[in-house]
């Protein structure tokens, strides 16, 4: 496994491994991974030749309250876990490289990048498809993967490819839970043992509201109505919201007659985490 530090060597690796017409698998991450990052990994390994896992906590989809700096970083065993998994390079350039100073160019997927967490997050969204399109051009990637986790995420830089021409297709892999439910995220290492009891309100209300799916209710407004009730009950959770939307537009849907992303978002304490499902009435 290769560690490499600099735009110029990983830009000289793919440049290598290209004219031998080895099929790249990206991996992007923020570090501090979990089974959910390591089922990305994984289904990386299956689909490509080579497997390049980008660990960069980018300073630029975090807001200025939030919690760039304390963002928990830990290269060592973050290698140690991906030797084993056998990824080929680990990339994990500076800030310093990745941003020049005078830096003014964004890439904004306009609209859809102010709905759900780019409503209580502005300028989050703009952050990540300007540094995940900076990867792509760096590591040149056939393929790249990410996790249902984080929805908007995923429909936002599926737009951004496809607007933008970009050849890379996208993967995205399912979410990975505790066996009690809870959606694995980086952030939940945040969470005292009462908090991580009261994050648990996250996947009850999902849970709630997929049990009135699917006993054939469709209406949006009642549904979320039955989702909120879940944290009316839990004092030590300030939702932030929930909602049904389009998991392709992230527009608000009214009444599920096809695929519908339900979502939510939510502070325990200080921590801010999210999870989601996809239901669809055809099936
Ligand atoms: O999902 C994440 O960890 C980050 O948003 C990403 C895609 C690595 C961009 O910084």
């Amino acid at each position: 496994m290769k560690l490499v530090k600099t735009i110029d060597e990983m830009r000289a690796f793919r440049k290598a491994t290209r004219k031998s017409g080895q099929r790249l698998g990206l991996v992007p991450t923020m570090g501090a991974l979990h089974e959910g990052h390591l089922s990305l990994v994984r289904a990386a390994r299956e689909k490509s030749d080579l497997v390049t896992v980008s660990i960069f906590v980018n300073p630029t989809q975090f807001g200025p309250n939030e919690d760039f700096a304390k963002y928990p970083r830990n290269l060592e065993s973050d290698s140690a876990l991906l030797q084993r998994e056998k990824v080929d390079v680990i990339f994990t350039p500076s800030v310093e490289d990745m941003y020049p100073a005078d830096a003014v160019t964004w890439v904004t997927v306009e609209g859809m990048s102010d709905r759900l967490c780019g409503k209580s997050r502005p300028g989050h969204f703009r952050g990540v498809t300007t540094v995940v399109s900076k990867l792509f051009h760096i590591i040149e990637p056939d393929v790249a993967f990410f996790g249902q986790k984080d929805a908007a995420q995923v429909a936002i830089i599926r737009r951004m490819v496809r607007d933008l021409n970009m050849p890379v297709a996208i993967e995205v892999c399912p979410i990975i839970r505790e066996s009690d439910g809870l959606a694995l995220s980086s952030r939940n290492a945040y969470l005292n043992p009462g908090e991580r009891k009261s994050a648990l309100v996250l996947s009850r209300s999902l849970q709630r509201v997929q049990k009135l799916f699917d006993e054939g209710k469709r209406d949006a407004e009642r549904l979320i109505t039955a989702g909120k009730q879940e944290f009316a009950k839990e004092p030590a959770a300030r939702l932030d919201y929930f909602e049904i939307v389009d998991p392709d537009s992230l527009e608000p849907i009214s009444t599920i007659l096809q695929r519908a992303l339900i979502a939510v978002a939510a502070f325990i304490g200080n921590t801010r985490l999210i999870d989601n499902i996809l239901v669809d009435p055809q099936f």
